[in-house]
């Protein structure tokens, strides 16, 4: 309970009841879309993106076996954005779901979640939010933005390797159960969670809030833990906001790197994770090289894989992904940058 209670105030549930642990965020959404089965009837509508991480399309787009019919949104290939308008098109009395991602584990930008729950809402439908790429930049709130489903990895947020979905406490008692069938319906959130959370790794989550607490305090924050919390994510967006926008400013002016979503970071609406491609050159040669100069950065489509073929990113195998936290510092970058430099030349613009 310690640490449903510490995932409570991590992403600001009403109740630790509200809060379902699992083994990974893959396997938290494929024991959601399990336990909605009976919610839906043949021709009922699930619409995912197609931007997210396979994590939160896979198990929607296996429900077409019991005539599930699920849809695409689309990604505007200018923008790099996922439309409203574009989600309406696509809405019908049959839509009973919608999954989306709150930030792109590629293309790095914060979707505005509150407005796409809102949406959703008013056209009668539920909302699924895969919050991985999200959580270890920004406070969650998830009763602030209404949504319905919330899921994220605990070891992508400075914890152990466990996952949690929040789920609203009147949604998660409708959901059929996944554990013995002597569970009732009303055994939330146990009848989710089958063989129990690994009960260590449950109560690891306490060293999460722990920390940010801490960062909180002695950035300035006061008050609940809560407070301090939400003050360490201020800090922490601070410190990323210099990181995010000293390297889009280097990749932007270099003209042989294609930064594979926007160079602009306005609001703190850009988390440092920036994929990019390098004119003539196989990414995983050259995150290899990168090898040489001990900085670890990956490549490939990062299961986001739909998302990159849309793109026609998936050739030269696939796209550079830097993906930074608050602990970086800008000397890192600069390193980062002077490798750059030194394997692909200095070709700048101006
Ligand atoms: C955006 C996003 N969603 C989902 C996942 C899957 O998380 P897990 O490894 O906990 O299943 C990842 C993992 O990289 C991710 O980046």
């Amino acid at each position: 309970m310690d640490g449903r209670r510490a995932i409570q105030t991590l992403v600001n549930a009403a109740r630790p009841e509200e809060i379902v642990f699992g083994h990974s965020t893959t396997a938290l959404l494929q024991i959601l879309a399990n336990a909605m089965r009976s919610q839906f009837a043949p021709g009922d509508e699930v619409i995912v993106s197609i931007a997210d991480h396979e994590s939160n399309i896979g198990p929607w787009d296996r429900l077409k076996e019991f005539g599930v019919e699920v849809k695409f949104w689309p990604i505007d290939k200018t923008s790099l954005e996922l439309r409203l308008e574009d989600l309406d098109a696509l809405m019908s009395e049959r839509t009973k779901l919608v999954c989306v991602h709150h930030v792109s584990n590629i293309l790095g930008q914060v979707n505005p979640i509150a407005e796409y729950a809102k949406f959703v809402h008013e056209r009668g439908a539920k909302i699924c939010v895969d919050g991985v790429a999200y959580a270890p930049h920004r406070a969650i709130d998830v009763r602030g933005w209404d949504v319905d489903y919330y899921v994220f990895s605990l070891y992508k947020c400075y914890g152990t390797h466990v996952a949690a979905m929040y789920g609203k406490y009147d949604l998660l008692a409708e959901l059929d159960g996944q554990y013995h069938y002597s569970y009732g319906k009303e055994k939330v959130p146990g009848k989710l969670e089958p063989g129990n959370p690994n009960y260590e790794l449950a109560f690891s989550a306490l060293g999460i809030v722990d920390y940010l607490v801490g960062l909180g305090g002695h950035s300035g924050g006061i008050g609940s833990r809560r407070d301090k919390l939400e003050a360490a994510f201020s800090a922490i967006s601070r410190q990323e906001d210099a990181l995010t926008d000293r390297l889009l400013s280097f990749l932007d002016a270099h003209n042989d790197v294609r930064v594979i979503g926007t160079t602009t970071n306005v609001k703190s609406n850009r988390v440092p994770t920036i994929s990019f491609k390098i004119e003539g050159k196989d990414s995983g040669a050259f995150a290899r090289e990168m090898d040489d100069y001990g900085i670890a950065i990956r490549f490939g489509d990062f299961h986001t894989r739909r998302l990159i073929e849309e793109l026609r990113e998936d050739g030269g195998n696939g796209v550079i992904r830097v993906s930074m936290v608050h602990y970086n510092t800008m000397e890192q970058v600069d390193r980062l940058c002077a490798a750059i430099t030194a394997i692909c030349g200095k070709n700048v613009v101006g």
